[in-house]
């Protein structure tokens, strides 16, 4: 694996053809976007509904596909990278090679709309939130987490995790972090009321996980770091809310 942040500039999607053999490695460099994962389905219910679906806009390798087995949705993934969507069809999703910026699905389409650190890396963030909210059915729910435009989440996410061997170098432009506020008002403008809370990797949780990674052993099944609430925003941050009407 060539270092993607030292040959293609930050956030470039290609960086993610790099990693390809990541996304499904519980203990590899996209290990964070497996506890994440758990943490967002866990705010999407069960449904009742024959038919539901989700849409996953930029649900790279489908990591949310293992949390939500038995919920009852047709789980439908939209993202730029091939190589990504290939694993993702593996899992179950039904994939659509496309830019969450225009997504081609009918409005009013979803049930769940789900954007899992997504809009940090799309330079038009607010064109991203517009086809999620244009894509829910009145009533349907949106759920996502992001990064924080931030000098504390450019210092985490950026300056002191791209120290570590397990977080991907330039995988970031903390250009396109998202502001908190900004946020829910560009949601309320297209008709979600989107509730945020912070959030963190529990920290007993995630020490026992260093400590795994610093002696080369796998984490067990049911061992990985829980996400857990918190009360700052300014790091990572997860949202939900419905669309009205
Ligand atoms: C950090 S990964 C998150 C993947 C997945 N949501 C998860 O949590 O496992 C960001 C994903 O967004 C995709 N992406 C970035 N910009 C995009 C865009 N404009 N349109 C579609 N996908 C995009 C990337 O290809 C990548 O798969």
């Amino acid at each position: 694996m060539r270092d993607a942040g030292l040959v293609l500039p930050r956030n470039d999607p290609r960086q993610y053809d790099d990693l390809a053999g990541e996304w499904w490695r519980p203990d590899g460099v996209f290990a964070m976007l497996h506890w994440l994962a758990r943490a967002r389905a866990a705010l999407v219910p069960p449904t009742t509904r024959p038919g539901a679906l989700l849409v996953d806009l930029g649900c790279g390798a489908g990591l949310l596909a293992a949390h939500l087995a038995g919920k009852g949705y047709r789980h439908v993934g939209v993202d730029l990278t091939r190589s990504a969507l290939t694993q993702a069809a593996e899992h179950g999703v039904t994939v659509v090679n496309g830019d969450v910026t225009a997504v081609p699905l009918v409005d009013g389409c979803a049930d769940v709309v789900a954007a899992g650190e997504l809009l940090e890396h799309v330079p038009d963030w607010r064109a991203a939130v517009a086809e999620a909210c244009r894509l829910l059915r009145p009533g349907g729910l949106l759920v996502l987490d992001t990064l924080n435009d931030t000098v504390a989440a450019r210092l985490i996410a950026v300056t002191i995790a791209e120290r570590l061997p397990t977080v991907p170098r330039g995988i970031h432009d903390p250009r396109w972090f998202v502001n908190d506020r900004e946020l829910v008002t560009e949601c309320a403008r297209h008709g979600v009321d989107l509730r945020v809370r912070g959030v963190r990797p529990g920290i007993p949780g995630l020490l026992r996980w260093m400590l795994r990674q610093v002696t080369g052993t796998a984490t067990p099944p049911g061992q990985a770091p829980r996400i857990v609430p918190t009360r700052s925003r300014a790091v990572l941050y997860q949202g939900h809310g419905v669309r009205d009407g």
